[in-house]
């Protein structure tokens, strides 16, 4: 049997780089304040309907939803494409906004879409991201994209770049949208199927579509900056300014994002070592969601969503070798069957002062025995024969050490644990 198309195992070798991901993450998004969210992997359907949009490729072609029974809206459920929804339904769900205006929330989990699978891109993959809520401050967009940044350098991932976009706000992309509806309607018999039937629903969707003839007809098409309102301007200048030189920013005014949520800021973070999925993530800002989904009030918001294999790809091509870090402490070696009990003891004795390593189970030789030690990636080989037992001590072997000399002692077992550094 195999994993389900679009579907991975994360084995053993690997997961020291998932590890060093997720502790880069944890400690960086604390540095700045933010606190976890975990919640559940699926939700009912209509969140994402309402979130990210009835005529996104996510909603329309992506999800994987399945009933629970019944076939009311209420009764489908699907596996999350995405985690700012679902954030904003628990902070909602639990009256977070009553405690504190301002809340920091950091995710990392699974998410799951249903797209044709290939490098870089999916079934169920892996996010981790921030959400920034209660604050249309332009200051907090540019926090958020240094933490991407310092998350990203903080993997040894120098080579990316943010392209940095701006849609607007509900005020201003009304004419934008009409602008674009009329502009599109002269060329209507151009447009592919989907992009058609979206021209009254959600024209600007023609901007994400991957048609060659649509992308044409995109590029003559009326530009966002053309329309910004005022206060959207001042927004993305305060934003840029405070951005500085700290990243390397590529502004990008068709940038336009695969969920419906955003308003004014949008970017996303692209390497150089990916080919055609070079998103590393995305995000912006969406200060009419928590209303949309049930808040009584409008609270603006920002965060973005990382994806985390991309970022190991990154990391890959940055620093291919991994430096091997000792993966345990010890691992106990009896020349002959007969010292297998004392090994146990001493072994178990070094577990419980706090060091970590093990044995040999399947009763092999003293070579095969040693061959583990170094495949296991031990600090240290606890050798116990004959002589050794008598005398209650071990043969200490140093497998890092390149010395001859200073490579193996006899150590009292009472004074081991110290010895391996307990
Ligand atoms: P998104 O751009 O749809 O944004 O996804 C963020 C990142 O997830 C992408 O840039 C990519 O690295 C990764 N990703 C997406 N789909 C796949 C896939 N099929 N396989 C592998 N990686 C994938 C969001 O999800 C928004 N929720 C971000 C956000 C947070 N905006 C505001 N707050």
């Amino acid at each position: 049997m195999k994993a389900p198309r679009g579907t991975f195992d994360i084995l053993p070798d690997r997961i020291g780089r998932w590890r060093r991901l997720e502790t880069v993450v944890r400690g960086l998004c604390a540095r700045y304040g933010y606190e976890e969210i975990r919640t559940p992997s699926f939700e009912e359907t209509s969140l994402f309907k309402r979130a990210v949009g009835d005529t996104t490729d996510i909603v329309e072609k992506q999800m994987f939803t399945f009933p629970t029974g019944g076939e009311t809206e209420e009764e489908f459920l699907t596996l999350r494409p995405e985690i700012t929804a679902p954030v904003i339904r628990a902070m909602i769900e639990h009256n977070l906004l009553k405690q504190r205006g301002f809340w920091k929330l950091f995710y990392i989990g699974p998410a799951f879409r249903k797209e044709r699978p290939q490098k870089g891109r999916f079934r169920q993959f892996h996010q981790f991201g921030i959400e920034a809520v209660g604050s249309a401050d332009p200051l907090l967009d540019a926090e958020t994209i240094f933490l991407f940044a310092d998350i990203l350098r903080g993997l040894g991932i120098a080579t990316f770049e943010v392209r940095l976009g701006t849609i607007g706000c509900r005020e201003c992309r009304k004419p934008f949208r009409d602008a674009v509806r009329d502009a599109a309607k002269s060329d209507e018999a151009r447009l592919c199927a989907n992009c058609r039937n979206r021209l009254d629903r959600n024209v600007l969707r023609i901007f994400d579509c991957k048609e060659e003839r649509c992308r044409e007809i995109a590029s003559g098409l009326p530009k966002i900056r053309e329309f910004l309102c005022r206060p959207c301007r001042d927004h993305d200048e305060a934003l840029k300014a405070a951005l500085g030189d700290r990243v390397p920013v590529r502004t990008d005014d068709t940038l336009v994002r695969g969920l419906d949520y955003y308003t004014r800021t949008v970017y996303e973070f692209t390497s150089p070592d990916l080919g055609a999925q070079d998103a590393l993530g995305g995000g912006g800002r969406y200060d009419n969601l928590v209303r949309e989904l049930g808040w009584s009030e409008d609270v603006p918001a920002i965060g973005f969503a990382a994806g985390i294999e991309r970022i190991l790809l990154a990391m890959d091509a940055a620093a291919p070798k991994e430096d091997a870090a000792a993966r345990m402490d010890f691992y106990g070696v009896a020349v002959k069957p007969d010292q297998r009990e004392t090994v146990f003891g001493i072994v178990d004795g070094l577990r419980r002062q706090g060091l970590s390593g093990t044995m040999d189970f399947e009763g092999r030789s003293l070579k095969a025995q040693m061959r583990s030690a170094n495949k296991l990636g031990a600090r240290f080989a606890v050798i116990v024969g004959e002589d050794e037992s008598r005398r209650q001590t071990v043969r200490l072997k140093d497998l890092r050490s390149k010395d001859d000399s200073s490579r193996e002692q006899e150590v009292k077992i009472d004074e081991l644990a110290q010895k391996l550094g307990a």
